[in-house]
């Protein structure tokens, strides 16, 4: 039995479809993730992987199928109870709030009024030194990698054990581009914090994810292991660039 096998399943989706408005994008979504995985999800524009990370959280419902997280369904959990068993959400394009300072937006993302915890700081920190630096600084000031390295820092302070990532190198310099690839990865080595990746960055999806899934037309086309993410062609073929 190799490594991957061994570790126990986290989050499983059957079936699921989902989407706007009554019509599916996700048109019977299958995933298996395991416990400390990174696992990266790549497709073209619009094939529906926003959708994917927005159905995992809550914020677009499931018209069917199942999402079973840690052993239980929790598909008509809403956002903030799923949220509370431990699933962090960094949407794409970041969403930070430019007139909040640094520390007020991680308050946010810790649903804090007041200080935030000097443990949860510490864990935001200690991934994101910048962040301690600008902590008084408006995020609206900020480069856009600043302001990623915010968006994961808000949801690291509630202490995640899955973080959902959409498209984190979106906009983003490449030398910060693979910053935050290394610190991502030093924290799944230290926590075991398990990470679904959405990426079309083909550099942040190898220095980042174990193994990929393939999205086209709201369903896994593929799934590829380790060794495939450093196949060019093949990469290149499922990124459409
Ligand atoms: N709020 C919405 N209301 C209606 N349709 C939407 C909404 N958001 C997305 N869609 C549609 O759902 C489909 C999938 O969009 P989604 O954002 O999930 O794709 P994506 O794979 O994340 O694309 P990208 O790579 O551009 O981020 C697209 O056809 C899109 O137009
Ligand atoms: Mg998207």
């Amino acid at each position: 039995m190799d490594r991957e096998t061994r570790k126990e399943v986290l989050l499983t989706t059957l079936g699921l479809r989902a989407g706007y408005g009554g019509k599916p994008v996700l048109q019977g979504l299958e995933i298996e993730v395991r416990e400390t995985e990174i696992v990266a999800v790549i497709g073209r524009n619009g094939v529906g992987k926003s959708t994917l990370m927005k159905s995992l959280i809550g914020l677009v419902p499931a018209m069917s199928g199942s999402i079973v997280y840690r052993g239980e369904p929790i598909e008509l959990l809403p956002a903030h109870k799923r949220a509370r068993l431990g699933i962090g959400y960094v949407p794409q394009g970041r969403d930070v709030f430019p007139r909040l300072t640094v520390g007020e937006n991680i308050a946010v993302g810790a649903a804090i009024n007041g200080d935030i915890p000097e443990e949860g700081r510490k864990r935001v920190v200690d991934a994101f030194p910048i962040l301690e630096e600008r902590w008084h600084q408006r995020a609206g000031t900020m480069s856009g990698g600043q302001q990623q390295q915010l968006a994961i820092g808000r949801v690291l302070v509630a202490d995640p054990h899955l973080i959902l990532l959409d498209e984190p190198s979106e906009g983003i310099q490449p030398n910060i581009v693979q910053d935050i690839a290394r610190n991502m990865v030093e924290l799944n080595r230290k926590t075991g914090v398990t990470i679904i990746l959405v990426e079309q960055n083909l550099d942040m999806i190898r220095a980042m994810a174990q193994r990929c899934y393939v999205m086209d037309k709201g369903r896994i086309v593929a799934s590829l292991d380790g060794s495939a993410l450093h196949d060019e062609m093949e990469m290149r073929r499922h990124l459409a660039v």
